[in-house]
């Protein structure tokens, strides 16, 4: 029985778990048919018709998972892709801002008038509070959503527009309530954790640095300065999180509650917070030597997913001790949304060395980059690749074409009709959770559109 179930499994693995059998012809089919499968999807997630407008599901589904609610963080991240996709499109991303930027503003009023926190994570479709029990707060929320409005806000300067009444204000609720709070213990991203988080502290350093970039520009200078202080305080917090004898950066320091299963320390959280929120020239940016350290074994914890056994290019889950399968707990598997970074990170290293015109090789970052070269030429700490060096622009060429195929995979294992759930089996490639993610959705049209594949 034991022999069956396992052939089965070999069998179902070889058939789905390889891009390769797809010809590259079909394969730019179904790119294209996933670049405006996914835009479709997310739109009618945003026009579902029971939600109020302005509204983020985090998906359809009701129930089994349920997720049919407005998480302020997938919300955040989703309407960042649409300000990403803005210049195709001005006046789609605008009505779609302009009805979130509503009712974030109303959910934020409506949770200080009701005795919460603006650290609540989700809330009913409505723009009603959630009150069931949840890992609550969580504050990288209110610094993304505040991220987001600020980029935003920008945009529209840059244009000579108006900004929209509620614009500033809902900042400026959002970036105080980041200032008074970022030192407290809170939910991790994945609502599992409470400490103090990686993730979320690049978030509240990035909102802070642009806060006071767009208020000094509005001749506010001393809110500008309270912000600017608060993400310098912020930034020096952060090499807390380093870790020297793991040589890796930890999610989550000063645990207080939640789970204790992370063993490894290790988390995709780690790649996210430095793709979504910093630059190329800041600390903890994607060519970080430790965050190139941290991403190399995050990268390797992954082998044990049996869909990346048989293939150069792996998919991504949470972590590899996450127990949640998208609907109750068994296994861990790999996500969209964490697959779908990857490939970005990949594709954006290249362009910020490319940038750059040099890498300099250290302990580090060694091991990361070899896995870009041909084996026989072994890299040593302390070289400096350039541009035009051959080295130096197979680096640039394979994390391209590394980037291309992990995007590859991510669509291979949507849905044929476009669909993306929030994860696929780690043993035989099939979807997932919760149906037609919008956080899914979001994450490959990013990633399509900033590596330009
Ligand atoms: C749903 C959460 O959002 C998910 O991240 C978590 O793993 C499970 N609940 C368990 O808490
Ligand atoms: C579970 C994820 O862990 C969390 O990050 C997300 O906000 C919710 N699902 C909703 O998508």
């Amino acid at each position: 029985m034991k022999t069956k179930i396992f052939l089965t499994s070999l069998c179902l693995f070889l058939m789905t778990s390889t891009t390769g059998a797809m010809g590259p012809g079909l394969l730019k089919a179904r790119t294209e048919l996933q670049r405006s499968e996914s835009l479709r999807r997310l739109n009618a997630n945003l026009d579902h018709p029971s939600i109020k407008p302005g509204a983020v599901i985090a998906s359809p589904s009701q129930d089994s998972p349920n997720y049919f609610f407005h998480w302020v963080r997938d919300a955040g991240l989703t309407m960042e892709t649409f300000l990403i996709l803005r210049s195709k499109d001005p006046d789609l991303s605008d009505r779609r801002l302009i009805n979130w930027l509503k009712f974030e503003s109303e959910i934020q009023q409506r949770s200080l008038q009701q005795g919460t926190t603006l650290g609540e994570p989700k809330y009913n479709v409505d723009g009603t509070l959630f009150t069931g029990p949840w890992g609550r707060p969580q504050n990288d929320g209110p610094a993304i959503r505040a991220r987001t409005l600020i980029l935003w806000a920008q945009a529209l300067r840059g244009e000579g527009r108006n900004l929209p009444a509620e614009l500033l204000p809902t900042i400026e609720r959002d970036l105080n309530y980041t200032i008074s709070h970022w030192t407290e213990s809170n939910f991790d991203l994945w609502e599992e954790v409470k400490g103090d988080h990686f993730f979320t502290r690049l978030a509240q350093r990035s909102s802070l640095q642009l806060g006071a970039n767009l208020f000094a520009e509005l001749e506010n200078p001393a809110l500008s300065q309270r912000y600017r202080q608060a993400a310098m305080d912020i930034e020096k917090s952060l090499s807390e999180f380093w870790s020297d004898k793991l040589q890796l950066i930890m999610p989550t320091i000063r645990q207080t509650d939640g789970w204790t299963h992370k063993a490894s320390q290790l988390d995709v959280a780690i790649l996210l917070g430095s793709l979504y929120f910093t630059g190329d020239q800041e600390d903890f940016s994607l060519i970080d030597d430790r965050v190139l350290s941290s991403i190399q074994k995050l990268r390797d914890s992954f082998y044990f997913y049996e869909i990346n056994q048989h293939s150069d290019t792996w998919v991504l889950g949470r972590y590899p001790e996450d127990v949640y399968d998208g609907v109750g707990f068994s296994y861990g598997h790999p996500w969209f949304l964490a697959t779908a970074g990857w490939a970005e990170a990949q594709c954006r290293m290249a362009q910020a060395w490319k940038r750059a015109g040099a890498v300099m090789i250290t302990p580090l970052n060694q091991k990361f980059l070899q896995n870009y070269l041909w084996a026989p030429a072994r890299l040593r700490s302390g070289e400096i690749l350039r541009q035009g060096d051959p080295h130096f622009e197979t680096l640039i060429r394979n994390l391209r074409d590394q980037a291309q195929d992990t995007m590859d995979r991510v669509v291979f294992h949507a849905g044929r009709n476009g669909q993306m759930d929030e994860q696929f089996s780690r043993f035989n490639g099939y979807m997932r959770g919760a149906w037609d993610l919008s956080w899914s959705h979001s994450a490959f049209l990013r990633a399509d559109r900033l590596c330009q594949f």
